[in-house]
């Protein structure tokens, strides 16, 4: 049996229908933008595998600091105990992130960091004494499956199962062109009702919903309508955070910041799970007293594992290189350039570009579901030339590894293309 047919006695794979999934690919190897399966089948990774990827696989710098680490102190427990790895992660994310970002919680994936931004709006004003018990969110928004996180999501298809288990979020429509009134309006008037303890978004690009883009001047506008109602404001930036959008963090485009970020995916360039939410002050003051039942009852096992550090502390060393801020600007304009070419083309509705993320929507006659079959049409015909993109639904976007060569790129485009003429 191959490692294919191993997989499916135990493994139970995520967003999967295993009665009429495929078979899953087993991969061996991979190096910078390459996959290679079993049978040395090889595939370019055009989506970072889920965005976590930015500086290629098996990346030789961050594999030494994780050796060095792991040789050194490979975990420690993080309560009542500290670490120069997670000193220095701090202390360099401190430099990059919006200035009123003043402190950070570790955790262990992009779920954990929203979870915990959640937690800390909904219980600052607990600890106040005020009934703020609502969260506001975005329709279409994506921000985990674990139960706040999700409650935050509205994209149904992940958590229509769970509807009257999780705390009470109210939608506001994203500020894409021609809605900026709507959602403007909606969210004063939930604002006003001092009944909401936070507002979360993911800033400037909606991944999971298919790379929708919205302006900064529109967030603006949101975060400082919250500020005025002393609503909490959380950017969840675990897809766009560390170069996606072009700069460091989504967060960058804007003229006021929020009080909450959310970090991860990139933030250990593919090799280690971890997360990390960071705060304001006045955030982290709401919990600091003499009563120990102010604090933040909130950890993990793996709260800022040594190991995890030192993966992200090589990554954020690389972020800053010469040769990745080039690449960001080199993928940009070849994403312009492609656009170009392609956005007259009859069978695309709309493309859209922020940074590395390029998404291409394909006319349609109907809506396209998620995971329906326009979606796995697409999805198999690149499969089998060998490029790795997942279309959510009518939407096929690219989001490469950073390291991606001209070539490579390329050959995606080129392969979008032809998927234009077989749908
Ligand atoms: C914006 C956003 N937030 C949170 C998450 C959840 O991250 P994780 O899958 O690491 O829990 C994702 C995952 O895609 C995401 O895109």
């Amino acid at each position: 049996m191959n490692l294919s047919e191993r997989d499916i006695k135990y493994n139970w794979h995520p967003y999967t229908q295993h009665k009429t999934a495929q078979p899953h690919i087993a991969i061996v190897k991979g190096e910078g933008a390459l996959l290679w399966d079993e049978n040395g089948k090889e595939y370019i990774d055009a989506i970072a595998s889920w965005w976590v990827n930015p500086y290629g696989h098996s990346n030789t710098f961050i594999a030494d600091a994780i050796y060095k680490q792991l040789t050194t102190l490979e975990h420690v427990l993080f309560g009542g105990f500290t670490h120069e790895p997670a000193v220095l992660v701090a202390e360099k994310l401190m430099q990059i992130v919006p200035d009123n970002q003043k402190k950070l919680f570790f955790s262990d994936n992009g779920s954990t960091a929203v979870e915990i931004a959640i937690k800390v709006a909904l219980q600052y004003f607990y600890n106040k004494g005020e009934k703020r018990t609502k969260i506001i969110a975005f329709e279409n928004a994506f921000h985990g499956d674990t139960f706040a996180a999700m409650a935050a999501s509205g994209i149904s298809f992940f958590t229509e199962a769970f509807q009257g288990s999780m705390i009470e979020v109210t939608r506001i429509p994203v500020p894409t062109k021609g809605n900026e009134k709507a959602s403007f309006e909606a969210l004063e008037n939930l604002a006003a009702t001092q009944e909401f303890a936070g507002f979360i978004f993911e800033p400037l690009v909606q991944g999971a919903a298919g790379m929708v883009m919205y302006e900064a001047s529109e967030l603006d506008r949101l975060i400082s309508l919250c500020q005025q109602y002393n609503v909490f404001t959380i950017a969840d930036e675990v897809m766009t955070g560390f170069g996606k959008t072009g700069k460091n963090f989504a967060c960058n485009y804007l003229t006021v910041q929020p009080d909450m970020m959310c970090l991860s995916k990139a933030l250990t360039g593919g090799t280690i799970p971890m997360a990390i939410t960071t705060f304001t002050q006045e955030i982290f003051d709401g919990f600091y007293d003499d009563d120990v039942n102010k604090a933040l009852f909130h950890g993990h096992t793996f709260t800022a594992n040594p190991t995890g550090c030192a993966a992200a502390l090589a990554s954020m060393q690389l972020l800053e290189s010469d040769e990745m801020q080039q690449n960001l600007e080199r993928i940009n304009q070849q994403h312009l350039n492609f656009q170009q070419k392609i956005e007259n083309h009859p069978k695309v509705k709309t493309t859209r570009i922020l940074g590395v993320i390029f998404a291409l929507e394909i006319q349609t006659g109907s809506t396209e579901s998620y995971y329906g079959n326009f979606r796995n049409k697409l999805y198999n015909f690149f499969i089998g030339k060998g490029i790795l993109l997942r279309p959510v639904g009518n939407i096929v976007y690219v989001l490469p590894p950073y390291i991606i060569s001209d070539d490579q790129l390329q050959k995606v485009y080129k392969i979008i293309e032809e998927a234009l003429e077989i749908v």
